[in-house]
């Protein structure tokens, strides 16, 4: 029998109720404790899935000597300095994507993590899906990748608009297409060139970005992402991968595969849009067994990363470094 491991949920929104449903269909979790700023939310969230209890003070679920691993699932301004506070305390994390909205703060994140030893994961909960495990299989030596996420206008109020809060979705949502084309690549990225910008979200943020990534193999991956509207015909992701001879396609939020080859000509697969639950239970697992976390800060840092260098090259016109700069950094 594995042991149980405890939760400490901090931040009860719509991504809260997604784990909570997740930690449900996984052996030996357990929601211990939940808070969020809003104790009416709190409270709410405590009562749909039957936890213990509900506070507005996310110290109380630092220091709870009965919970093992606490769940950052805040706006993206508070994620550094719970993660660092949760590790101080000698709990470990999983951390909803972005790590966090700056270059500085992911590294003070990796050097509580080094310091204090704990297991920390970082939410790219698409790494998990069926038809990604799938098509990375099947391009151990990809040559080239296509990542493009396209979604409807993000309201202007909305807080991921936010520069403080959020960062814009370009920051939101491309941290999980950078981490997808890394994951792809199997490799670090060496540097980016992209142009882009601010095009119409009243907040200044950059929302629309075309980029081109060199990683360390020899790979090369073309990026887009941004909000001007669904693509009807490939979904709002969409992932190419290419070998010598073969393709590989995800389209359909990345539930269709079809894979060209010369010898077999066309192949098309199906799946679900999975991913949290998978994602969750990796987490549980590797806190069960001692092991370090399948997508741990250093992944983090990196996707955070490249979606900042692009916009460093935006505003230069020039490439801008990548793996050099994380190494002088981490330094
Ligand atoms: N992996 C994914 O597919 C995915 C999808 C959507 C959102 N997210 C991420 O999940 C995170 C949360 O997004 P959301 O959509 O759930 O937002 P949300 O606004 O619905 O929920 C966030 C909650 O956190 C609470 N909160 C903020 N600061 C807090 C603090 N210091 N202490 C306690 N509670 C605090 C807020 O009151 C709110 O209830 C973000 O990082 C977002 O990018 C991930």
């Amino acid at each position: 029998m594995s042991k149980t491991i405890r939760i400490g949920i901090i931040g009860c929104g719509a991504i809260g109720a997604e784990h909570a449903k997740a930690l449900a269909q996984v052996d030996g979790a357990q929601i211990a404790g939940c808070c969020d700023l809003t104790m009416a939310r709190a409270e709410e969230y405590a009562r749909t899935y039957g936890i213990g209890y509900a506070t507005t003070e996310h110290d109380r679920i630092i220091a709870d000597p009965d919970i093992d691993a606490i769940y950052v699932l805040t706006q993206h301004d508070s994620h550094a300095d719970l993660c660092i506070r949760a590790a101080r305390a000698g709990k470990h994390v999983l951390v909803e994507k972005p790590l966090a909205l700056s270059v500085e703060d992911c590294l003070r994140v990796g050097r509580a993590v080094k310091e204090t030893g704990v297991t920390l994961m970082t939410g790219f909960k698409m790494r998990y899906y069926d038809l990604v495990q799938r098509a990375r299989d099947l391009m151990p030596k990809p040559l080239m990748l296509t990542m493009q996420m396209m979604d409807n206008r993000w309201p202007g109020d909305f807080w991921a608009n936010d520069p403080v809060k959020g960062g814009g979705n370009v920051l939101s949502q491309g941290c999980h297409s950078c981490d997808l084309l890394r994951f792809m690549a199997r490799s670090d990225p060496l540097e980016v060139y992209a142009a882009g910008g601010n095009y119409y979200q009243p907040t200044g943020v950059v929302d629309n970005v075309c980029a081109t990534f060199k990683f360390a193999n020899g790979v090369v991956a073309s990026w887009v992402q941004g909000d001007c509207r669904v693509p009807a015909a490939v979904s709002k992701f969409f992932l190419q991968a290419y070998d010598a001879d073969r393709s590989v396609t995800l389209s359909d939020r990345l539930t269709r595969m079809v894979v060209s080859t010369p010898a077999d000509g066309v192949a098309e697969t199906r799946s679900s849009e999975t991913g949290f639950v998978e994602e969750n239970r990796a987490f549980i697992h590797a806190l069960q067994n001692g092991l370090t976390a399948p997508i741990d800060h250093r992944d983090g840092l990196f996707a955070t990363l490249m979606v900042l260098q692009a916009f460093a090259s935006i505003r230069s016109g020039k490439p801008e470094p990548i793996a050099a700069l994380m190494a002088e950094l981490a330094g």
